[in-house]
């Protein structure tokens, strides 16, 4: 008898935060009495079927070691990578021999301070009957333009919105799977922004769960404030 997979948590948090700016790394400011990367651990790691979870760091972080996960026994620290695929990848390594292939990974950016209970429900429930996996996603509201060129400010073509998604994290996928398929982008030089892309790269179609607005990815300054509305309305407590 096969036993059932379990579920693991990576959190790439890595990052430089660019966009944001500042002396702190975003991950690492305080939102409503905890630091951001608290919140987003905290999504998890109280969660019964999450088993354990590792955090992608530059190597160079000294904010770790401050925060209230950084001695946790289910929390394991792994060096990040220069991209945020470069960042999974090591964590996901990091839990081999822990984890096996076909465990649920949950991928989930260590700027998403805001994941609520019922979201993450919603996607655990999703994978008790997939074959590939799932992320949550929000459906585009606003009409959609395409551009020629990038940075060319006419319109080319708009997009149906019928059909298009933002796609959040968490993002879950099966250890063994996820590895194969960011080592094949990797080895193909193929630039990815999220773990689903990986997947479909391979042919693979991850399952869209529609879940809350309300869980953004925090990257320039002014979603910090929204960031700290959306934790007070969905009654989060100050420690
Ligand atoms: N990340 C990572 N390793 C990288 C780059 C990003 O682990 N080499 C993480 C970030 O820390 C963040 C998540 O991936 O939690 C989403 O990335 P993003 O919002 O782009 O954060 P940054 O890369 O830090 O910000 P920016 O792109 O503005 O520099
Ligand atoms: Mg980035």
């Amino acid at each position: 008898m096969t036993e059932s997979p379990r579920h693991w948590v990576v959190l790439p948090a890595a990052g430089a935060g660019r966009r944001f700016g500042g002396p702190v790394p975003k991950q690492y400011l305080m939102l409503r009495g905890r630091r951001v990367i608290e919140h987003s651990i905290a999504a998890f790691i109280e969660h019964p079927l999450i088993a354990g979870c590792a955090v992608a760091l530059s190597p160079e972080d000294a904010w770790w070691p401050e925060t209230a996960y950084a001695n946790h026994p289910a929390v394991k620290r792994v060096d990040g990578g220069a991209e945020r695929s470069d960042s999974v990848a090591n964590a996901l390594t990091a839990l081999v021999g822990q984890a096996a292939d076909a465990d649920w990974v949950l991928v989930h950016d260590a700027a998403r301070p805001c994941l609520a209970a019922a979201d993450l429900d919603q996607l655990l429930a999703a994978l008790a009957d997939e074959p590939v996996g799932a992320l949550l996603a929000v459906p585009i509201q606003d009409t959609v333009k395409a551009s020629e060129e990038a940075f060319d400010a006419r319109v080319e073509r708009t997009l149906p919105r019928q059909q298009l998604w933002r796609a959040y994290t968490p993002q879950a996928f099966r250890l063994g799977q996820l590895r194969e398929a960011l080592a094949y982008c990797r080895a193909q030089g193929i630039a990815i922004t999220d773990d689903a892309s990986a997947m479909e790269q391979l042919g693979l179609r991850p399952r869209l769960i529609e879940g809350r607005t309300d869980n953004i990815k925090i990257t320039r300054p002014e979603d910090l404030p929204l960031a700290e509305f959306f934790l007070e309305q969905q009654g989060h407590q100050e420690p």
